[in-house]
């Protein structure tokens, strides 16, 4: 079998690149591991930034997005019982989030794929990548029971943080950088419309709370706990009522509801440097891991693929290499605005050490961005996305 473009990855990289290339008249085979149900269903993140909103409208997936993702345009820093809103869309000349989560627009992408009738296998098991540093790379797996080879121009690597593409750039070559925090984050999704709004984001002593949502009946919540706790010492009670304490406003109160899903994610920075061997590409979480704080991990996986689609379009039209070879140049620079912005909004909101001297930096901090508008608009540009080049 032939490809122009071998995706490994069915997660919003490897399936918004299939789309993106799709759309320019490119092929693709789009090969995932797991079945279509685990990722249809996986919930992951839920805030879309102003750029992977108008790229997904641009790439024509974006129906059922605009009628039933949430627009915001402002959050609230919560910390000694107060409230403070950073007026987002205010700060930044109308750009704005909508809350629609990961696996709504990969069910989207999904069904694109499906409606063009192109190539998306899943449950393929066994995937290697071969020759990536001569003209024909090759990419081996079994589906259904069959050994295949796919012979591409280019693999692109989209297999998320445990995917086998990084590796095969082959350790000698990467550099990486990295950070692991000294928490994580418990999440549950809990049958009961949202006491808010707007997403607050809480700052208190006994940890970091946050209150999102994903509709107008569904919240969605996460506590920072240590990062080896077991979820078996969260019973739904103690969720709720350590909830209550980080959460707590005067005039406010939180409502509860059923869980119906829980669970405990570490926290980890990561960068993995380039993004490119020969004729692989990687993009996504398979080179990069952002903490949750600052809503950009599917974010940045769709920049990726933009700047890779137009790389691969312009090659494909004129036989131009410029873009292909600036892309891992080009992705690193946002990876790492992202990540300090990330690790910003972590080092604000999350409790450290406890240290009286943290805490008093942190306070201060808190009011600095709540009450200096120029330091308020420092906190909504990079929360609402950068825009694109
Ligand atoms: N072969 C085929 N598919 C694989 C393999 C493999 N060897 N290994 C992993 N995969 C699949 C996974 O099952 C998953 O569906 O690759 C996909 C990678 O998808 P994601 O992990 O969602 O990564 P990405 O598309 O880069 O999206 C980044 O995910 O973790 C969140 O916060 C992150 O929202 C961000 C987004
Ligand atoms: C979420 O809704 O899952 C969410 C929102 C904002 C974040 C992280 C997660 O910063």
């Amino acid at each position: 079998m032939r490809t122009q473009v071998g995706i490994i990855g069915a997660g919003p990289a490897g399936l918004m690149l299939a789309q993106l290339l799709h759309r320019e008249g490119i092929e693709s085979v789009v090969l995932e591991a797991r079945d279509r149900e685990y990722v249809q269903q996986r919930v992951r993140a839920g805030v879309l930034e102003q750029n992977t909103v108008d790229l997904l409208r641009a790439a024509g997936v974006s129906e059922r997005l605009d009628r039933e993702g949430i627009v915001h345009h402002g959050i609230e820093l919560r910390f000694d019982g107060a409230g403070h809103r950073i007026a987002m869309s205010d700060l930044t000349g109308g750009r704005a989030i909508w809350i629609y989560g990961q696996q709504e627009v990969v069910k989207d992408l999904i069904a694109a794929r499906e409606a063009a009738g192109a190539p998306l296998r899943f449950e393929v098991s066994g995937v290697d990548v071969h020759d990536v540093d001569g003209e024909r790379p090759r990419i081996t797996y079994t589906d259904g029971g069959a050994a295949r080879e796919l012979e591409c121009d280019v693999i692109a690597g989209c297999d998320g943080f445990h995917g086998i593409c990084r590796p095969a750039m082959g350790e000698e070559r990467l550099r990486i950088a990295e950070r692991e925090y000294p928490f994580g984050w418990l999440g549950i999704l809990a049958d009961v419309a949202p006491s808010t709004d707007e997403l607050i984001y809480a700052y208190h002593e006994r940890g970091f709370a946050m209150h999102s949502l994903r509709s107008p009946t569904l919240s969605r919540l996460y506590l920072q706990v240590d990062p080896d706790e077991s979820i078996d010492a969260w019973p739904d009670d103690r969720i709720w009522e350590e909830l209550h304490r980080r959460l707590a406003a005067d005039g406010w109160s939180l409502r509860e509801g059923p869980i119906v899903e829980k669970a405990i994610t570490p926290m980890r920075s990561f960068v993995a440097a380039p993004m490119r061997r020969g004729r692989l590409f990687l993009a996504g979480d398979a080179a990069h891991i952002v903490p949750p704080t600052g809503a950009k991990g599917l974010n940045l996986a769709i920049n990726d693929v933009r700047v890779l689609a137009e790389a691969l379009t312009a090659w494909y039209a004129d036989g131009s290499t410029t873009g292909l070879d600036a892309y891992s140049d080009t992705c690193l620079q946002r990876v790492w605005r992202v990540q300090d912005f990330s690790t910003f909004m972590t080092t604000l909101l999350h409790r450290g050490s406890g240290d009286a001297f943290d805490d008093g930096l942190q306070r201060a901090r808190l009011r600095y961005v709540t009450s200096s508008e120029p330091a308020a608009r420092s906190l909504a540009e990079n929360y609402v996305g950068l825009p694109t080049a």
